[in-house]
């Protein structure tokens, strides 16, 4: 028998129940939609709205059915049609007629705005946690490879030298903005909604702000049509973890890639790879390809809640009830792809000395030879242009700029002169470049220590 059995004449049909019943996703926020209700029934006794004694069998039963559940001595009613139904059956069941002014002043409308802040909450600040673990475990790789040289990539094409440890702080980078914009998301879905009621707020003398203090948001919505018909919470949290997983995505390619025996700059451990069932000799980056192929999973959740709220009239509409199963997928994979990415570094084994060989082929000095002509009083496009015809002539003669003979060097310049070979030497290429978040030693040095102390002040 359904709650609203007294409007209605028959009983729902079964196909019905089941497409309406959103029991088996929003039964994760049991625990939220608990405390969120005892917060409500301890408010309804403080402002006499139901009696003091009341109240407290309400809270008492409500707290016997949070133990029971997370003992496992209670088993959800798939039957329900979601959490918040079946919580008060179930109080209702246990304490009898009182359990039926719980509800009183509040509107399943408001209470699952309720419930779904109070759970993203909570899984922000997980995020938040393994985003901070991942960073620092990437920001000691880093540290370790300070001197690591390996050539820098435009176009997938050798560019410029850099170390392994300049390259890897990119990362950490993106990893510090994705922290703080969990942080951002996390502030504004921090307001109350509970007391919107259905939609126009309640004609109780309810104190909203006494809900809001006991369950820790900083204050309460402003607006009862805005308190049950926002989810833009959902949505910025599905952005902030689509951008979090594009970065693991970016990461994850350049892992696939650097195993390759193409690249061959790392190898993962035997525990974070896998084989193939038929090629003896492969070992698969399989995690890394799992975590850039998840990532498609969470934009399309965060186009299925864009979607969905798009052509939506305030208030609250059924179509609302799948923002859940989208925002919880995204939290859940976000959360395995952070996980399951530390030991896959923390593993890994780095052949400096293929990325040594990487940047000593494709001319990734050439920049400094011409920065060298500009030294000695030549213009840039004058010394771009030499240093070009140069690589060619090194191209066609099978040679490199650094066995190149100083006579051919000087055919093409006068200016240059033995002192070019210093100048082009791979290490002082890149420990010159000293320009503030460049990728000399001191900078990287410098980025470490910055990165190292942003990521302390960090607060969970
Ligand atoms: N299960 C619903 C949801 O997730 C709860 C709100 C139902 N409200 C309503 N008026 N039917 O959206």
């Amino acid at each position: 028998m359904k709650m609203w059995a007294g409007r209605f004449k028959k009983e729902l049909d079964k196909e019905v129940n089941d497409f309406n019943s959103s029991i088996r996703v929003d039964c994760k926020m049991y625990k939220h939609d608990i405390l969120g209700s005892m917060a409500h029934a301890f408010m309804l006794g403080n402002q006499n709205i139901i009696s003091k004694d009341d109240s407290n069998k309400i809270i008492a039963g409500l707290e016997e059915i949070l133990n029971d559940l997370e003992a496992g001595n209670l088993e959800f009613d798939m039957e329900a049609e979601d959490i918040h139904m079946f919580v008060e059956a179930e109080l209702t069941s246990r304490i009898g007629e009182v359990g039926k002014k719980l509800h009183t002043a509040r509107s399943r409308n408001d209470q699952v705005a309720l419930d779904v802040r109070m759970y993203l909450k909570d899984e922000i600040l997980e995020i938040k946690r393994l985003s901070i673990n991942l960073a620092k475990d990437i920001l000691d790789l880093a540290s370790n490879h300070k001197e690591t040289i390996m050539p820098g990539y435009t176009h997938l094409q050798r560019a410029q030298p850099i170390t392994f440890a300049h390259h890897l702080l990119a990362y950490v980078n993106m990893l510090y903005r994705d922290i703080t914009r969990l942080d951002d998301t996390y502030k504004r879905m921090n307001y109350m909604p509970l007391g919107s009621a259905a939609l126009a707020g309640t004609t109780y003398n309810i104190d909203r702000k006494l809900v809001s203090d006991k369950l820790g948001f900083t204050d309460v919505t402003l607006n009862s049509i805005d308190g049950v018909s926002d989810r833009d919470f959902c949505v910025e949290l599905a952005n902030t973890i689509s951008i979090l997983m594009m970065h693991l995505s970016r990461f994850s390619e350049e892992i696939i890639m650097w195993c390759s025996w193409e690249f061959k700059f790392i190898d993962l451990d035997d525990a974070y790879s896998t084989g193939s069932s038929i090629m003896p000799q492969k070992k698969n980056p399989d995690i890394a390809e799992l975590v850039r192929g998840k990532t498609g999973r969470c934009y399309g959740n965060l186009i299925t809640l864009l979607t969905m709220l798009k052509g939506l009239p305030l208030a609250y509409n059924k179509d609302m009830q799948e923002d859940k199963e989208a925002i919880f997928d995204s939290v859940e994979t976000v959360k395995q792809c952070l996980s399951i990415f530390r030991p896959m570094i923390n593993t890994i084994t780095v052949h400096e000395d293929n990325m040594y060989k990487a940047a000593l082929k494709g001319f990734i000095n050439a920049t400094d030879a011409a920065d060298y002509l500009v030294k000695n009083g030549l213009a840039f496009r004058e010394a771009y242009k030499i240093v070009g015809s140069l690589v060619a002539y090194c191209i066609d003669h099978n040679h490199t700029l650094e066995d190149l003979p100083l006579e051919v060097y000087k055919e093409y310049s006068p200016k240059f002169n033995e002192d070019v070979y210093e100048a082009i030497n791979l290490k002082t290429c890149v420990m010159n470049r000293l320009s503030f978040g460049g990728a000399s030693l001191a900078s990287v040095n410098e980025q470490i220590d910055r990165l190292s102390s942003l990521l302390l002040e960090l607060s969970l």
